[in-house]
């Protein structure tokens, strides 16, 4: 579809490969599974999946039935997990996808079976989550026994695999690591004594990946396992300010262009609620692109773009559909000329982590926060 508006966000597929070849022998032995919910964390989950399956990843991770269903409308044959339980009405579609169940309740386990024994395709193959600290989703452990004992016996069910998730896994030295960690082993040593006997044990996000659980007394703790699940840093992101593996290329760019060039006087006020007035004479730009397309309305007078070979502030109030930057009293940009909101040609230009900084919030929400009517367009 030709592009009549000049916002995209580009997105290098050769970054994505390589940050999984990268995160993948940081882990070896374990095997990588790359996260790729919310739409490849707004980098498109198809063509994301492909490049970290290309280089290295063996397992995709998703949060929605709907999506992992996606992935195999699109011929990814690779597998995929679901990180969490739906309703028990999804669980047919989830084995006609054949994807990977995550279970935690009883309910859940119920309806699996009652849809494997529907199919006539044995044992449905899941993969059991431990609630060790988190206490979001996942099985608390009070109950682990129990069901270890009655999931051992299900002739409808098999645990292939036994996770759990880190909550402060992006924190340097946090003891809560190795207290999740430590309770994580355990809980995997009861359910093998149970008579389980789980082929991926698996706890690590980006951030328990890159840095490891720590040392309980004299012993490292280790936390990669069998599979370790990273999202952002497949993106090339930083899981928290400083945590980023040496090597990870950050694979978005955000990219417009000017689309008005003009001078603003000395005193005189722009955009919505004047929330700008120009200290002295200067030339403004207009660029596409405004928070309906995830350029948030917290950087008015905060952020800034990189155009010409230089960074400018974002002047004024943030709108739907467009910005207004200062170019400075000598500029010579014209209408036209790109524009990186963040990621582009040069060291210089604004990175993802700004942004987040700029915003008070994650990497995370700023890649996903570029809606989906930014086209992607992919390297
Ligand atoms: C259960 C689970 N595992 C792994 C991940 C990947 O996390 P990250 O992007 O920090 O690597 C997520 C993401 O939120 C998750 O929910």
């Amino acid at each position: 579809m030709p592009l009549h508006r000049p916002v995209r966000a580009e997105v290098d597929l050769g970054a994505i490969r390589h940050n999984a070849a990268l995160l993948r022998a940081h882990a070896d032995p374990a095997e990588l599974m790359a996260v790729v919910k919310a739409d490849g964390y707004g980098h498109g989950a198809v063509p994301s999946a492909q490049a970290a399956l290309d280089g290295g990843a063996t397992w995709l991770g998703v949060a929605l039935v709907e999506e992992g269903e996606q992935l195999r409308a699109a011929g990814i044959r690779a597998p995929i997990l679901v990180l969490s339980e739906p309703p028990p009405a999804a669980a047919t579609a989830m084995l006609e996808a054949d994807l990977t169940p995550t279970v935690y309740t009883h309910r859940f386990v119920q309806a699996l079976v009652a849809a494997g024994r529907d199919r006539g395709s044995g044992p449905v193959a899941v993969h059991l989550k431990l609630d060790t600290g988190m206490r979001r989703v996942g099985l608390i452990e009070p109950l682990w026994d129990e069901v270890f004992g009655y999931l051992a016996r299900s002739a409808d069910i098999t645990v292939t695999g036994i996770w759990s998730h880190l909550a402060v896994g992006d924190e340097p030295g946090n003891p809560y690591t190795v207290q999740q960690t430590s309770l994580f082993a355990s809980g995997v040593e009861r359910a093998r004594a149970a008579g389980l006997a789980p082929d991926l044990v698996h706890l690590a996000n980006s951030g328990g990946t890159q840095l490891g659980a720590g040392v309980a007394g004299e012993q490292a703790v280790g936390v990669h396992h069998d599979l370790v699940r990273t999202g952002i840093a497949v993106y090339g992101l930083e899981a928290a300010p400083g945590i980023r593996l040496d090597g990870l290329r950050p694979a978005m760019s955000l990219r417009s262009e000017l689309t008005l060039v003009k001078p603003v006087l000395a005193g005189q006020q722009l955009s919505y609620g004047l929330r700008f007035t120009a200290a002295h004479d200067t030339v403004i730009g207009t660029v596409a692109g405004g928070y309906a397309d995830g350029i948030r309305r917290g950087l008015t007078n905060t952020g800034q773009v990189w155009v010409g070979g230089r960074r400018v502030p974002i002047v004024g109030t943030v709108s739907m559909d467009q910005i207004t930057i200062d170019l400075g009293p000598e500029a010579t940009d014209t209408a036209g000329d790109d524009v990186w909101l963040f990621g582009g040609p040069d060291e210089t230009c604004v990175t993802v982590e700004e942004w987040a900084s700029w915003l008070d919030t994650i990497t995370y929400e700023v890649t996903c926060g570029i809606s989906a009517r930014v086209p992607r367009v992919y390297r």
